[in-house]
Order: C-alpha cells, then sequence, then structure tokens
C-alpha cells in the first residue's frame, strides 16, 4: 500500500451506506461536483515530505510546488463548501514547518480565517532531540467569506464534568435553585479548540493500516459540531474512511476522494464491517 502506479488511478465510484468513495485524484474529482454543496469538509492533506516511504507524500519537487498545489484544492474546496460551511484543513509543524505555516498564511487570504485548533495528542512522538517533544497537530478552520456566519452547534461538543467537579460547584452559595444549576452542571461544559484525545497506538483495535489514520472521537467532534443530520460532508484526501465511518454513525450524508486503490479497499472494508452491524439503523 502507499504504491500509486498512475495506471490505477482511474477516476470510479461506489456507494456505500449513506456517502460514496470517488476513487481518483481529488483536483480532477472536485472539478466535476455541483458549487455550494457541502456544509462541511474535513481535509487531511498530504504533509509533504513526513512519510517518506510514502509516494503519495513525495511527489512534489518543492514546497512551491506543494503550496501551488495546495492552493488549488483550497479553491476548488471553497467553490463547493455552502456559504454557512467550514473546511477544516489538518497540518503538521513537524519536520517540514515552513512548509505549513506559509500553507496557513497563504490559505487564509484565499478563504476567511476562522479558527486553528490544536490537535493534543496526549502523547509525544520522539522526532527531535533539540527542543521539546513534539504532542500536537494542527486543524486550520476556514470560512469562505468574512461577512458569512458558519453553522456550529457547540452543544454537540460539550464534555462531561465529574461527579467530585459537580459537587464543589453545587455547594457554591450564589445559585439559590440548585436543580436548575444541577442541570445545567450536568450538560457538561464547551469543549476548547486544543482537543485532547489520544493518537492511535499501534495495538488499538481502531487501527486498519494506514500510517496517518486519525482518531474517530477527532473526526467525530468536527462532524458533530461543524454539520446536522442530513447534512453532505466530503472529505477529500480519504485515507482509511476515518470521516465516512464518524458520518455513519452520526447519520450524515459523505462523500471521500481517495486516489490510492488499497485505501479504497481499506476503506471499503471498514464501511461494509460497520454497515454489516445491525445497530447501525438508516434513518
Ligand atoms: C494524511 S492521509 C489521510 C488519512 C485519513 N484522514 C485517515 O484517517 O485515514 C492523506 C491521504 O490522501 C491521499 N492522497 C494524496 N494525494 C491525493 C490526491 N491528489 N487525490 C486524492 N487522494 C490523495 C493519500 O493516498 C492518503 O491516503
Amino acid at each position: 500500500m502507499g504504491k500509486s502506479p498512475a495506471s490505477q488511478r482511474t477516476p470510479s465510484s461506489q456507494i456505500l451506506g449513506r456517502g460514496v468513495i470517488h476513487q481518483g485524484n481529488a483536483l480532477q474529482v472536485l472539478d466535476g461536483f455541483e458549487s455550494g454543496q457541502y456544509q462541511l469538509i474535513i481535509a487531511d492533506p498530504p504533509y509533504f515530505q513526513v512519510l517518506l516511504e510514502q509516494e503519495w507524500d513525495n511527489s512534489w519537487k518543492s514546497p512551491a510546488e506543494y503550496l501551488d498545489w495546495t492552493i488549488a484544492w483550497v479553491r476548488a474546496c471553497k467553490r463547493v463548501l455552502r456559504p454557512d460551511g467550514l473546511l477544516y484543513v489538518f497540518g503538521q509543524p513537524g519536520k517540514r514547518e515552513h512548509v505549513w505555516l506559509h500553507a496557513c498564511s497563504l490559505l487564509a487570504s484565499e478563504m476567511q480565517f476562522h479558527d486553528m485548533i490544536i490537535w493534543d495528542r496526549a502523547v509525544g512522538y520522539n522526532e527531535r532531540s533539540d527542543s521539546f517533544t513534539p504532542q500536537y497537530e494542527m486543524i486550520l478552520v476556514l470560512r469562505p467569506t468574512a461577512e458569512g456566519k458558519p453553522f456550529f452547534n457547540k452543544d454537540a461538543v460539550r464534555l462531561p464534568y465529574d461527579e467530585k467537579t459537580i459537587g464543589v460547584y453545587l455547594r457554591d452559595k450564589r445559585y439559590k435553585d440548585k436543580p436548575a444549576r444541577e442541570a445545567h452542571l450536568r450538560k457538561g461544559k464547551y469543549a476548547t479548540n486544543i482537543l485532547r484525545i489520544p493518537s492511535l497506538k499501534g495495538i488499538s483495535q481502531e487501527k486498519v493500516g494506514h500510517p496517518s489514520q486519525k482518531p474517530l472521537a477527532l473526526i467525530d467532534a468536527l462532524v458533530s459540531s461543524s454539520s446536522r443530520e442530513g447534512d453532505l460532508v466530503l472529505d477529500p484526501f480519504l485515507g482509511s474512511g476515518t470521516t465516512a465511518v464518524s458520518c455513519e454513525q452520526l447519520k450524515r450524508r459523505w462523500v471521500g476522494i481517495e486516489w490510492d486503490p488499497g485505501y479504497v479497499a481499506m476503506s471499503r472494508q471498514r464501511l461494509e464491517s460497520l454497515l454489516a452491524k445491525p445497530e447501525l439503523s438508516f434513518g
């Protein structure tokens, strides 16, 4: 896997559950999509020469070429995004920080900067000896225009308080209506833009063999906050199909694009075993 002879990259598509996987080059496939259809786009693109053994992370001659390509696919995503939609772009400041930082700056002039999320992987990855151990990745959040107000459901990403904290807060004498105060506390607190979600370990049951598979809980947070049931969600770099799995479970319609036939097969298998579970009812 990871080797994708050009001859195998002929565009084709297959329907699975609420969605469709297109096998092909994201830019070419996006070209055929209608404008303004997607409520949410989650893009986890190649990083540029971080995963040196993966052909898909090494097909640009220079940072400038990679940045030109990045601008081209972001423009294509902007065209297909709804006016109240959000585009999430994953990036890693690790080994190629100059490329990611330039990408952030360039993309913030292509679209409106909306937020920068830190994905705290909870455990460091030991990539350098000359500074602190890297532990986070970044997710740049963009909206189509400065004026536009994107859909965002903060209640969908509340984090529960533990019983001890609820007990401490309930002893606060300023709140006279204890039942109302307790009901409020039991809803939990709003998630911050630092999402602490452990990266997948080698032994994780969730892992299906893609070198940069993202945890389902991380993608769930983006999908549940930034779309409603029935909305259309796009992932132009589907990889192992994490966005598709999240959308199936959260009842969103989805479209994924992936050019490597091996990863398309991996996503399909993941979805087929999910769809075979009786508890996943179609509504
Ligand atoms: C960082 S990975 C995505 C991982 C994914 N988020 C997951 O959880 O499995 C990027 C993926 O983009 C695919 N890819 C790279 N260039 C592409 C292109 N031009 N069009 C479509 N897919 C591409 C790679 O094969 C790789 O699977």
